[in-house]
């Protein structure tokens, strides 16, 4: 099977970036229909990153076939299992008249289904996009019976003027050949432009460039991230809600649906130019993604805060024009969702210390849940890696809505995030592949450190302390490379815990974030239940499950906490718990009696920095914990790296 050197081609979805998922089923024109089952061989020709095991009954794979437009999917299970039937492309039914990959979820397809199998459609999934290519039929057919034909687009609008909830599609019929439309709400969609030969010399482009414009054919990418395309462009179009994109003989237009209006207005858009590099996405040495990117942290920290740290003091032009309004706010808000609610519960401690706002904290769906309260005097901080967390951008609705000023800390330039905050930070960490969120984490509280001292910046009082933050900033990634050296203990650790059935992590001020955080990644990778607690709780429920068998970490680095958890250790000493004590370098005497217990022990930094140090060994202790377990480090069970649906 080969696409390639042919016209166009289409992707959709998480398959490229490991997001997802159990079924990959692809749809290379109306005639082939390949089944492909998970993740070990790669389809060669098609240029999709994912590797996929093909059903090789179904298909000849030697052939080549005359085909300019294909779309794939990897599916996240919203509804109905994973299962050939459940994955995409769904179809309208015999004849693949009309094919739909889709993210995201259909919130009336029950409403739908009920009114196509009246009209004498039968479905065969339990998906809620199967109602989508069935919906396009009903339409084609009606206006084939009526009026007369519709464009493939006319089409499409009809079909969204029907749909509720968020969705990004990618459409593609045999009435319509060699044509595919693109459209989404609320999800992401990303088009990626390549002039096959030579350099893509306008950055812009309107409705109905031709194929050869410039002399050049082009091929066009369909994504749900960036991560995707990077391989084969950097010039792309993160597509905006409405919009419907049309390619066809080689040209795109783009249309902007209104539902109140019966004629689309066309749109011209700009293309935006990708700033990664294809090693990004590549695993390089490393046998995983996790791995990679724990190990890339020195770096990936330098990335975050170059040319920011200046003149002893911190640059960040995403947030200059809007410090003075931060500076009066009332409350700062933190809203986010795991491993970026813990970054930002992580930096909490120095915001309040540096600026002297009160801070709250926010997991997104509990403030939806609630419909907590947000006032025009608030300032509301989003945090997200990938910028695209269905949870925080329904939140980031919910507070633009109430007036509150609204930040963005995200990794991903141009998400959803970016574009919809009033200002932001880009906490430039490079592209994270795996599922668990490692060096995003450490990035983000960097992010967030060096926002509390641009908004403390105009306080006297807290100079010193700034400077001392400002040069533990820049000897950051030395202390993490150091932090790194402790791979081969981490694994001897991992070793001696593999058999337990639970693991406890106790930490308090700036390290209770660390608990947490450490917790969630053994939890979601190694598939071994971990909590992270506050030490301070300890003795409120948590000590009765202390016994000589339960490993418990205590998080006991150097800082204003440090002789309380020193008495934590005691009382959990004095119940025969099974510690392991993270402590600062040369402390091991300092906090038990010799012998008593296992320590990790980390360079000690800057008490505000210590969470982006003490991390480390846990995010290496859970990568190796879910090796030794023989669970899938990059890809765990049931989980997706951008939650795009709530
Ligand atoms: C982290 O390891 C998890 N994958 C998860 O908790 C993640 O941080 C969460 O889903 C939020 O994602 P975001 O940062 O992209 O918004």
């Amino acid at each position: 099977m080969r696409l390639t050197h042919l016209g166009h081609r289409a992707l959709l979805g998480s398959f490229i970036i490991y997001q997802v998922m159990p079924l990959v089923k692809s749809l290379c024109n109306s005639t082939l229909k390949i089944q492909c089952f998970m993740i070990s061989q790669k389809i060669t020709g098609c240029k999709f990153h994912a590797s996929v095991e093909v059903d090789e009954k179904d298909v000849n794979l030697d052939a080549t076939f005359s085909v300019h437009a294909g779309i794939a999917h990897t599916r996240w299970a919203t509804h109905g299992v994973p299962a050939p039937k459940n994955s995409h492309p769904q179809s309208s039914g015999a004849g693949d008249e009309f094919l739909v990959v889709h993210n995201g979820i259909i919130t009336n397809y029950e409403v739908l289904k009920e009114t196509l199998i009246r009209h004498g459609f039968t479905f065969e999934s339990d998906t809620d996009t199967e109602v989508i290519p069935k919906l396009a039929k009903f339409v084609f057919d009606k206006a084939r019976d009526g009026e007369g034909d519709m464009t493939f687009s006319q089409v499409v609008m009809e079909v969204m003027r029907q749909l509720e909830g968020a969705y990004a599609l990618i459409f593609k019929s045999p009435h319509y050949p060699n044509e595919l439309i693109a459209c989404k709400r609320g999800s992401t969609l990303i088009l990626g432009v390549n002039e096959v030969s030579g350099q893509n010399s306008g950055k812009s482009f309107n409705n109905a460039k031709s194929l050869t414009a410039n002399g050049n054919p082009r091929e066009f990418f369909f994504s749900s991230d960036l991560c995707a395309i990077v391989e084969h462009t950097k010039n792309y179009l993160a597509i905006e809600d409405n919009e419907i994109i049309h390619i066809k003989d080689g040209s795109v237009s783009i249309l902007k649906f209104d539902r109140e209006k019966e004629k689309p207005a066309s749109v011209q858009r700009a293309l935006s130019v990708l700033e990664m590099e294809v090693e990004q996405i590549k695993k390089g040495s490393y046998d995983h993604f996790m791995q990679k990117e724990i190990h890339e942290q020195p770096h990936s920290l330098t990335t975050t805060m170059r040319g920011r740290l200046k003149n002893s003091g911190v640059i960040l032009g995403g947030l200059k024009e809007h410090l003075k309004t931060i500076r009066r706010s009332r409350r700062v808000i933190f809203i986010g969702c795991g491993t970026s609610y813990n970054a930002a519960l992580a930096a909490r401690p120095l915001v309040e210390e540096l600026t002297g706002i009160p801070v709250t904290m926010e997991v997104a769906s509990d403030l939806l849940d609630r419909q907590g309260p947000i006032y025009r005097e608030d300032t509301a901080v989003f945090v997200s890696q990938s910028g695209e967390t269905a949870d925080t951008l329904v939140a980031l609705e919910y507070a633009v809505a109430n007036g509150a000023l609204c930040v963005g800390v995200t990794n991903t330039v141009g998400s959803t995030l970016s574009r919809r905050t009033h200002c932001g930070i880009h906490i430039n960490a490079g592209c994270e592949i795996g599922v668990a969120s490692t060096k995003a984490y450490t990035s983000q509280i960097v992010v967030m450190a060096m926002m509390a001292l641009a908004i403390g910046s105009d306080q006297l009082s807290t100079q010193a302390r700034r400077e001392s933050i400002i040069t533990g900033l820049s000897s950051l990634p030395s202390h993490a490379s150091e932090v790194l050296k402790l791979d081969s203990e981490m694994k001897e650790l991992a070793s001696s815990l593999v058999d337990s059935e639970s693991l406890l992590v106790f930490g308090r001020g700036f390290n209770y974030a660390t608990a947490l955080e450490g917790a969630l990644k053994v939890k979601e990778v190694a598939l071994m239940h971990s909590e992270g607690m506050l030490a301070g709780e300890m003795k409120h429920g948590p000590l009765a499950l202390v016994d000589e068998n339960l490993p418990i970490i205590v998080i006991a680095t150097r800082d204003a906490c440090f002789s309380k958890q020193k008495s934590v250790i005691q009382q959990l000493l004095s119940r025969k718990g099974r510690l392991i004590v993270m402590c600062s370098e040369g402390d091991i005497s300092a906090v038990g009696p010799s012998g008593s217990c296992r320590t990790i022990q980390v360079p000690e930094v800057a008490d505000c920095l210590q969470p982006v140090i003490n991390i480390i060994p846990l995010q290496l202790l859970a990568y190796d914990l879910t090796v030794l377990r023989g669970f899938d480090v990059d890809q765990p069970r049931n989980l997706a790296k951008s939650v795009t649906t709530q």
